[in-house]
């Protein structure tokens, strides 16, 4: 079969047909399952397995599940920030210690609990901290995956380990001088996510931070991410230097994305502006779908405690939602390009129509030139 015409040399450098990464999405697990990966994979994309607040041995499991459903190369994403080298991984103690200094965020907490006429729940499992995430490299080292993505902060410690394990790295930036950054690093490729993206986000949008990022880090390759869904905004990467799409949003509308209908829903239902920048559920800037929750917190006047003490401190409100089946005041992170979504579709369909749209795309553009 003739190769598609956006088959790149990201493509052969990483043995995937299409240039289209399902970008590695945390919260919980429930965004990127091995399912969802392994079905990218499938159609001809890459999936990154989104880890980044699993323990190490649900990662090693993961990582496994997706072996099992195919052959093909693929990622996971885990985040590693730089300035919190004083967490500890105890939970009771992180809670003990955001009780003594700032006890009027821990009581704004409570009363949402009481506000949203919840019980309390308080979660089990370890905290992100420095001892944390260096478990879930050594998972990833020792599994030989074919990528490893850091979301936030330096991967230079994790560069030389992956390498010498054949593992690529790439790291994701929001703006040109921590491009500069990673690729001093020695990352192999820079994704540039723009203001528009879901999650953890910077303040530049694609149309200057992509052609900016390229020419700054260039030869390194970039990878464009931030509202890519369709073969529009798929060209639109490419025009503007970038070699590949980092697809988060698109792809929670997934058949195979186990996110709470109800968070599929308002990505559905939700306009673009629906989708807003909060510190309200992990302490660093983050687009996520507006909820009863993130007014609460703008009405406070309270300042974010820095991650992972923020994210500690709204785990009791997640858990006890979670367990009262009340998804709405639970964190749904997605970005503008919500606006444009309205369906769900299988991987395999969202992948493919991109590719076959931008195919129809550049010819529509070629067109222009008779
Ligand atoms: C639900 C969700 C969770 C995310 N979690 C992570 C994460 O854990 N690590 C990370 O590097 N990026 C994370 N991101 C950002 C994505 O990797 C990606 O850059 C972004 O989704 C691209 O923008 P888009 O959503 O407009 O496609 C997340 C995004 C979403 C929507």
């Amino acid at each position: 079969m003739a190769k598609s015409v956006l088959h790149t040399s990201l493509c052969d450098d990483l043995k995937i047909e299409y240039p289209i990464f399902l970008a590695g999405m945390g919260v919980k697990g429930h965004a990127t399952p091995p399912e969802l990966v392994a079905a990218v994979c499938e159609a001809g994309g890459m999936g990154i397995l989104g880890c980044s607040w699993l323990d190490s041995d649900e990662v090693r499991r993961r990582i496994r599940a997706v072996r099992n459903l195919t052959d093909r190369p693929f990622g996971v994403d885990l985040l590693l920030p730089a300035s919190m080298t004083d967490a500890t991984p105890d939970r009771a103690e992180m809670r003990a210690r955001i009780e003594r200094d700032h006890p009027k965020h821990m009581a704004f907490a409570r009363s949402l609990i009481e506000k949203f006429g919840l019980k309390t729940v308080t979660p089990t499992g370890g905290v992100l901290s420095a001892d944390f995430i260096r478990r879930q490299v050594d998972a990833c080292l020792e599994e030989r995956i074919a990528v490893f993505a850091a979301g936030l902060g330096d991967p230079g410690w994790v560069v030389p380990l992956a390498h010498q394990a054949g593992i690529k790295v790439m790291g994701l930036v929001g703006n040109v001088r921590n491009a500069k950054r990673q690729v001093q690093s020695g990352v192999d490729y820079v994704i540039a996510q723009g203001y528009e993206a879901g999650g953890h986000t910077g303040t530049i949008a694609n149309f200057p931070l992509i052609p900016m990022v390229v020419d700054a880090v260039s030869p390194v390759p970039v990878i464009a991410a931030g509202a890519i869904a369709d073969g529009r905004t798929l060209l639109a990467g490419l025009a503007l230097g970038a070699v590949g799409a980092w697809v988060g949003t698109a792809f929670l509308l997934a058949e195979e994305s186990q996110l709470y209908p109800a968070h599929q829903d308002e990505i559905i239902r939700g306009a673009a502006e629906d989708f807003v920048i909060t510190r309200a559920y992990t302490g660093k800037t983050a687009r996520d779908y507006r909820n009863d929750v993130i007014k609460a917190w703008d009405e406070s006047g309270l300042r974010a405690l820095p991650m992972p003490l923020q994210g500690v401190l709204l785990d009791d409100l997640i858990a006890s939602a979670e367990a009262a089946g009340r998804p709405e005041l639970i964190n749904n992170p997605a970005g503008q390009i919500a606006g444009m979504l309205t369906r769900k579709r299988p991987a395999r369909e969202i992948l493919l129509s991109m590719v076959a749209e931008a195919e129809a795309g550049l010819d529509r553009l070629a067109a222009m030139r008779s």
